[in-house]
């Protein structure tokens, strides 16, 4: 029996245990649970097949429970293998003798016989899933009407995304990536080359960037040399967009390690940025900016189609100390901006207390700045309020884009 790709099964059901148990993000728990994997192919195996695993858990549950005399616990390792199982045969389309070899592995006894005797079941019987995922009803209950297109969305991994260093190659580096571009500066991709692969990786002339995670700095215009902010910074897709806008950009964020990846990005793409390794709600500067664009820390629920793990992890209660955070985070940056300076404030969350109420109870001695139809990407349009929302439903099939709240205000 070939069972050597059991490895990365068992770091994906490790992967899930730390989302589950833990309430860990799957970033968070990716070093651990490939520890004693050298190959890169394992390790991305493996977070595929926990990632669809908790895009269709509702559906993979369903599909288990009508092959069961009596529902299998919610914790039972039987029910964590044959969610795994279910997840490679019918979203990554892992033939069923691997998928039998590399699962019952995972088990001994009698759970190993009910997994084989249910998967054995649903193979036979032709078992589907749905168009679409069933979301959590947690998060489904919330976002209500726009539930059923997120859903959508959420069935299919998202598409790579580039934002390009200049803008005025957009033509020439759309045609030359085989892409589409949906603004200038985009470049939208199919998945599949490792991105070190594609051409203009190593000289810098692009950064992977979602389109909406694009949005907030392109409404700060051209620097033509100003003194911008950029607070909560890293990973710094936001930091590269301002310096190739023109703008003298200081980054600031409290880890150092995601800083790190700030200042490879800042190499590769021949950038230049301030980079300062502090607390935003303890740090001062010595001078104000002429723009400051927040990019808050939140939920990040906006981002499940790349981040399932958020569908299963997000709660009323770090919700509210997000919305708390951000409010403190507002406050403070709302008073370093120098006259005339402009205030843009997003996070990449699809909760109403995270952006609109946000936004709305935010008592900052600035005016507000209405966000203006021309200065967004085609099929986008600002709400009555001058802000932008987005959702992963969005752009229904023109492949999709991450869910942001966008603010902005002038001192
Ligand atoms: C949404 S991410 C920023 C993404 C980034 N702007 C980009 O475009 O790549 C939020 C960031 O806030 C940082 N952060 C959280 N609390 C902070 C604090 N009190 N002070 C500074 N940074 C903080 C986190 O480390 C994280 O990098």
């Amino acid at each position: 029996m070939d069972i050597s790709g059991l490895p990365a099964r068992r770091a994906a059901l490790k992967l899930l245990d730390a989302v589950a148990r833990r309430g860990e993000t799957l970033d968070q728990a990716f070093h651990n649970a490939v520890q004693g994997i050298s190959a890169d192919a394992d390790k991305a195996l493996a977070r595929a097949i926990a990632a669809e695993t908790l895009r269709w858990q509702a559906d993979l549950d369903a599909l288990i429970d009508s092959a069961t005399r009596m529902p299998l616990p919610e914790d039972a390792k039987a029910r964590m293998v044959l969610r795994i199982m279910l997840a490679q045969w019918l979203r990554l389309g892992t033939p069923p003798h691997a998928v039998v070899a590399t699962g019952l592995a995972l088990l001994t006894g009698g759970p190993r016989r009910l997994a084989h005797g249910v998967f054995s079941t649903l193979t036979r019987g032709g078992a589907a899933l749905p168009p679409a995922p069933t979301l959590p009803p947690f998060v489904a209950a919330r976002w209500g009407e726009r539930a059923p297109a997120i859903a959508a969305a959420l069935g299919e991994p998202p598409l790579l995304d580039l934002s390009l260093r200049d803008p005025s190659e957009t033509a020439r580096w759309t045609a030359e990536l085989g892409g589409t571009s949906l603004a200038p500066g985009h470049v939208r991709l199919p998945r599949g080359d490792a991105i070190e692969r594609l051409a203009g990786f190593a000289d810098g002339a692009w950064w992977v960037q979602d389109l909406a995670a694009a949005l907030p700095a392109r409404l700060l215009g051209r620097g033509e040399g100003r003194r911008v902010l950029d607070l909560c910074a890293a990973p710094g897709g936001k930091t590269l967009q301002l310096a190739a806008a023109g703008w003298q950009v200081t980054a600031l964020d409290v880890s150092e390690r995601r800083l790190a990846r700030l200042r490879d990005n800042l190499a590769r793409c021949a950038l230049d940025a301030e980079v300062i390794v502090a607390d935003a709600l303890e740090w001062e500067p010595e001078a104000p900016f002429d723009a400051i664009l927040l990019d808050a820390p939140c939920s990040a629920t906006g981002t499940c189609r790349r981040h399932p793990d958020v569908l299963h992890r997000v709660t009323r209660d770090l919700i509210a100390t997000m919305a708390q955070l951000q409010s403190h985070l507002l406050t403070r940056a709302s008073g370093w901006l120098a006259p005339g300076g402009r205030l843009v404030y997003a996070v990449c969350s699809l909760e109403r207390e995270e952006g609109e109420e946000q936004a709305a109870q935010m008592d900052l001695a600035l005016a507000p700045m209405p966000v203006q139809p021309d200065e967004l990407p085609a099929d986008l349009a600002p709400t009555p309020e001058g802000w932008l929302r987005t959702d992963p439903g969005m752009l229904p099939g023109n492949g999709g884009m991450d869910g942001f709240f966008i603010a902005r205000w002038q001192r």
